[in-house]
């Protein structure tokens, strides 16, 4: 079983062939799974195993012996076009197979080629993770539509939505974060829930959350704000400021919520999910709302969500409030908001998004302005730093973009940031030019 998409293959010197090059997705039996090649899927769900990650580059025999443990017997690889077959199915005399049953089938050699060549693939890129985002939002709009129409609300269709997101966020939590800020504000309700649910998997994953505790947690950042759907249209769509009437009825969205998931035959709907619709809005001291909680007395993940919720609203923007940028957002948070919220919360985001995650865009000292396209430690917001350079200064856009690389970024060489429409830039210019920066750093 194959399928076929373009990838962009890239010399072993660091540089750019330009060549493109078909990328095969191939089925094959577990026996034929070898150290060096890289999984893209797995024939048993995310939930049927206990494997966490099901799109990973294989690099001991123990991870395929985990995976013969867990009853899988197909797995789907990825692999360049005219790569010879013969590298997975090295045959071996039937006397020297018990022999070999624990070495890799590729020699050392070739298994050395092979990380290097696998390496140019991303887990998911940005496409995969744009087209998950847009299915997430169409299913949230379902769900509000559903829950509008006084039809019952069906979690079924979330979950599988939920777990992808999940094997994305193990995938590369802190390079997937900084999508949910590109997002269009059309439907903004929907496309906050979708935001929120992304950004909460990635916190959750990076805070060691147990699997099984995954999926209840995507679903109730998903349904979160699910009463809104029993709000009046021109409330919620009202561009400009509500007046008090108005945003007493917005107020009512968690009680709203609550009454509609507490009552639905899934048992997360009903418990959790619904716990968090009600608490989302409550704060410090009891000065949240409805039943103005402490937040000792809140479920945890409402806790975290609350957090989450601001970080999306303001970095997304709203019909009647410009969107800000990862550093001023995260600046914000930390002086207003900090003292009604959990601390370590937003430590944990802090720490999960870096004041300048990758596709934020920073004016340097000397007045040129940048976007950020990657750390070369994708796991660390720290040191060497991708940047392309957009503008000589604010009013002067560049007609040919420039890369560069700098050691670090911080206070010292960043004068100010800015979101993308500050500067009259669309999502998927950002995201073009994030593309072209990694095809061209590798
Ligand atoms: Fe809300």
């Amino acid at each position: 079983m194959e399928d076929l998409h373009e990838g962009t293959e890239k010399e072993k010197n660091g540089k750019t062939s330009g060549r493109k090059q078909m990328i095969r997705n191939r089925t094959i039996p577990l026996e034929q799974l070898a150290i060096g090649m890289e999984v893209v899927a797995l024939d048993k769900s995310w939930l049927e195993t206990n494997i966490l990650f099901h799109r990973f580059r294989v690099r001991s025999s123990e991870e395929i012996a985990k995976l013969r443990e867990n009853g899988i017997l197909m797995v789907t690889i990825q692999v360049k076009e005219n790569e010879p077959e013969r590298t997975a199915t090295k045959p071996r005399a039937a006397a020297n197979a018990r022999e070999d049953e624990d070495r890799p089938i590729f020699d050392e050699q070739e298994t050395e080629q092979d990380f290097q060549d696998l390496d140019l693939h991303p887990p998911y890129s940005i496409a995969e993770w744009t087209a998950l985002q847009k299915k997430t939002v169409a299913l949230v709009s379902k769900s509000f539509e559903d829950v509008r129409m006084g039809r019952a609300l069906n979690p079924d269709p979330l979950k599988p939505v939920v777990i992808e997101t999940v094997e994305m966020s193990l995938s590369n939590p802190r390079h997937n974060s900084f999508l949910v800020t590109l997002s269009e504000v059309d439907d903004e309700s929907y496309v906050h829930s979708a935001n929120t649910m992304i950004l909460s998997m990635a916190l959750a994953v990076q805070s060691g959350i147990p699997k099984e505790e995954l999926v209840s947690w995507g679903l109730a950042a998903l349904l979160h704000d699910i009463g809104k759907a029993m709000i009046p249209l021109d409330i919620l769509k009202k561009p400009g400021k509500l007046n008090s009437e108005e945003w007493s009825t917005i107020k009512k969205h968690p009680q709203l919520g609550f009454s509609v998931l507490s009552k639905n035959r899934d048992s997360c709907v009903s418990g959790l999910c619904a716990t968090v619709c009600m608490e989302h809005h409550e704060r410090k001291n009891g000065t949240g709302y409805p039943h103005h909680i402490d937040l000792k007395d809140l479920n945890p993940v409402s806790r975290s969500l609350m957090v989450l919720d601001i970080y999306e609203a303001l970095t997304s923007g709203r019909t009647y409030r410009n969107p800000l940028s990862p550093a001023k957002t995260l600046t914000y948070l930390l002086e207003n908001e900090i003292h009604r919220l959990d601390p370590k919360a937003v430590v944990q985001l802090v720490q999960m998004i870096g004041i300048y995650p990758v596709g934020s865009l920073v004016e340097l000292a000397d007045g040129r302005i940048a976007l950020v396209t990657g750390y070369q430690d994708p796991d660390n917001h720290t040191g060497p730093v991708n940047l392309t350079i957009l503008f000589s200064s604010r009013s002067s856009p560049l007609e040919e973009a420039e890369r560069i690389t700098l050691p670090s970024i911080d206070r010292d060489n960043v004068r100010q940031t800015f979101h993308p429409r500050e500067l009259g830039l669309s999502p998927s210019d950002v995201i073009g030019h994030i593309e072209t920066a990694e095809t061209e750093h590798g």
